[in-house]
């Protein structure tokens, strides 16, 4: 299987300057883990509500005013319309500046920006999703999309690993999809602790282990860094090709519109070309530069 063109991208941008955020409300606050807490929130203006359209792996800026602004994906699926989501960890002035905000609190969103996961190719095909910490954000998107048009694709497997059991995001998520019979679900933790009975290992290993077949499927991968580079080759070694793992990136972007030139790996500009890419794309700078 080839999946050759993943470059197609449907803009959202505000008419005349691009850099100009839409207002939104946040809704909701779910506290994920003690560094990561997900937003859901709206647009104020009633037809943007409306019309707003994003796909799965698409990003967005956001900006608390007075402070800055900075890059999230949409980890809310499209399959489900009535808010917008995505998961903030404690990382920097914007970050912390978002932990802040209570329910009621307005902040600023652009986009959707980026491409996305490129869904025709992945029709009739068994997806293998691997995650890891807060990079399932970047998956649940398409997880729930998936899910919810479970007849268009094959065998769904999720291998989902954080630090420790406290560091697990979206507990909500994974209780349902545990509970379904059509999702092979695995999560494992780095290190246990006297509650955790669950499976303790490194996701790449787990992976190993749990050994999805290559056959007719895609995998998906998102995490940290390290992860994200001890996955790949444990997929090759499962007789995935470079063209049948995707994976998608949020590395230093800043304006999220190719202006800045902040988001380069390689020749590829994270928010332009990506953020979605196969790792055919990005092999050739993902273990020195991600
Ligand atoms: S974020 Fe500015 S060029 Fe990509």
């Amino acid at each position: 299987m080839a999946i050759t063109d993943i470059s197609h991208r449907k803009r959202f941008l505000a008419q005349g300057n691009v850099y100009l955020p839409h207002i939104a409300v946040i809704e909701k606050i779910i506290e994920e883990t003690p560094g990561v807490r997900t937003l859901h929130f709206n647009f104020k203006d009633e037809k943007l509500r409306e019309e707003f359209t994003f796909e799965s792996g698409q990003f967005g800026e956001c900006s608390v005013f007075g402070v800055g602004e900075a890059p999230f994906c949409i980890s809310s699926s499209p399959t489900r319309r009535n808010h917008l989501e995505f998961a903030v960890q404690r990382a920097g002035r914007v970050t912390n500046a978002l932990h802040r905000l209570g329910v009621g609190a307005e902040i600023g969103f652009r986009g959707p920006y980026g491409n996305s996961f490129p869904l025709d190719l992945l029709k009739g095909k068994n997806l293998v999703f691997v995650g890891g910490g807060i990079g399932l954000a970047l998956l649940r998107s398409l997880i729930w999309n998936v899910i919810d048009n479970r007849e268009k694709y094959g065998n769904i497997d999720i291998i989902y690993g954080a630090r420790s059991p406290a560091d697990l995001c979206f507990g909500y998520d994974l209780d349902a999809w545990d509970k379904d019979k059509a999702v092979n679900m695995v999560i494992t933790v780095d290190r246990g602790d006297e509650g955790w009975k669950g499976r303790v290992g490194l996701v790449p290993k787990v992976l190993e282990e749990v050994a999805p077949s290559a056959s007719n499927a895609v995998a998906i991968v998102c995490g940290p860094p390290i992860m994200i580079r001890f996955t790949f080759p444990v997929l090759v070694k499962l007789g995935f090709t470079p063209e049948q793992m995707l994976t998608t990136l949020e590395k230093r972007m800043k304006c999220g519109i190719g202006k800045c030139g902040r988001c380069n790996i390689g020749d590829l500009y994270v928010c332009r070309d990506g953020p979605v890419f196969t790792y055919a794309q990005i092999k050739d700078f993902i273990s020195s530069e991600y």
